[in-house]
């Protein structure tokens, strides 16, 4: 990688607050995770040329991982920081244009791992509900298999997918897959697991080092083809209660989503928090800890601050910290189990 020498804008300008964007992402996501990725958001947040270009597109089209995969989805060189700055710069108008035409819609089957206790321990059979569920990988908790720790593989042994999840804390981990009967969903545009251009948009959102992460796509885009789930076009708010309603009677309707809030204003989400719990069903929240300010205060230790964390939640009472990726199940230490029925 060559480094990219330039004046930095200061913070308190638009400019500036795209730069702050991306070299936060540089250090707290993809550090330790994606040098290429830290080494390219680096030189981006540095390179006024380009800042200039992402400060054309509406805020919320300006993400680092938008550019990234937009970029690596046309080929841009990733070798050589000034080679991409320059690439990226002179196709400029193909760039945007993906960039405008996608959304960060990255799916990651290994949130299941932590999700995986909690709906073990809901009364079975379930029905699956996912808000925000892009190709609908996370609707398949009882296709993968499990790696806890150092526990034993758990689950269907011929599963493509295998997910590892280091955990700390009282983890219940579970005895059985859950049973589940329904699978459905609602996306501002739900992914096709079978549309060749949605699954390369798909693996262009996983970054450039991470096979594993690509095998275990690739494994779960054939769990979901093979048993297709039923994934609505529409807002989560607007089609929530409906897809609760529609639930098989006898299966317990269990709602969840996870890095999805984070893309809904404020007043979004707390119309989505107030229908939720006026609902007859469980819910999972798995989001940034900013997404349910209110919920920190009911936590029985702080999350953590040295790296991305999520907060999950049952029924708004948080239980868990868990990595972003589904890497890591914290068990909070007075959380215990939903009580079967409860
Ligand atoms: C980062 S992806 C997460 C996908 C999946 N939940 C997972 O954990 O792998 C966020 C998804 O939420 C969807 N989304 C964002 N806002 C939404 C809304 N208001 N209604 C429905 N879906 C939404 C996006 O289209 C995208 O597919």
């Amino acid at each position: 990688m060559s480094s990219q020498v330039s004046s930095t804008p200061a913070p308190d300008t638009d400019l500036g607050t795209i730069a702050h964007e991306y070299r936060l992402f540089a250090e707290r996501q993809a550090k330790g995770h994606s040098p290429v990725y830290e080494a390219l958001s680096v030189a981006v947040a540095g390179d006024e040329r380009l800042l200039v270009l992402l400060h054309t597109l509406p805020p919320v089209k300006r993400q680092p991982n938008l550019l990234l995969a937009a970029a690596r989805r046309l080929g841009a060189p990733l070798d050589s920081t000034s080679e991409f700055l320059t690439w990226v710069v002179t196709r400029w108008d193909e760039v945007s244009s993906l960039m405008l035409a996608r959304l960060t819609q990255t799916n990651e089957s290994a949130r299941c791992a932590t999700l995986l206790p909690v709906l073990a321990s809901l009364p079975q059979p379930l029905a699956l509900i996912e808000v925000g569920a892009s190709a609908g990988l996370c609707l398949y908790p009882d296709r993968y298999r499990y790696l806890y720790g150092q526990s034993q593989p758990f689950g269907p042994a011929d599963s493509p997918v295998i997910l590892p999840c280091r955990t700390t804390g009282p983890v219940p981990i579970p005895r059985q897959l859950p049973d589940v009967v329904w699978r459905t969903g609602v996306d501002l545009n739900p992914l096709d697991p079978s549309d060749p251009e949605d699954t390369s948009w798909l693996e262009s959102l996983v970054w450039p080092e991470q096979t594993e992460r690509l095998q275990r796509l690739r494994g779960a885009l054939d769990v979901a083809r093979a048993e297709p789930a039923h994934i609505v076009r529409g807002d989560l708010n607007e089609a929530v209660s409906r897809l609760v309603a529609q639930a098989p009677t006898g299966a317990t309707p269990v709602v969840f989503h996870s890095a999805v809030l984070a893309y809904l204003s404020p007043d979004a989400r707390a119309q989505f928090a107030r229908t939720m719990r006026n609902l007859p069903c469980r819910w999972i929240s798995n989001e940034a800890p900013s997404v349910f300010p209110a919920m920190l205060d009911l936590l029985p230790e702080p999350a953590p601050t040295d790296r991305a964390t999520f907060v999950m939640a049952l029924d708004e009472r948080p239980i868990a910290f868990t990595g972003p990726h589904g890497e890591h199940l914290h068990w909070l230490s007075d959380a215990g189990l939903p009580v079967s029925g409860e």
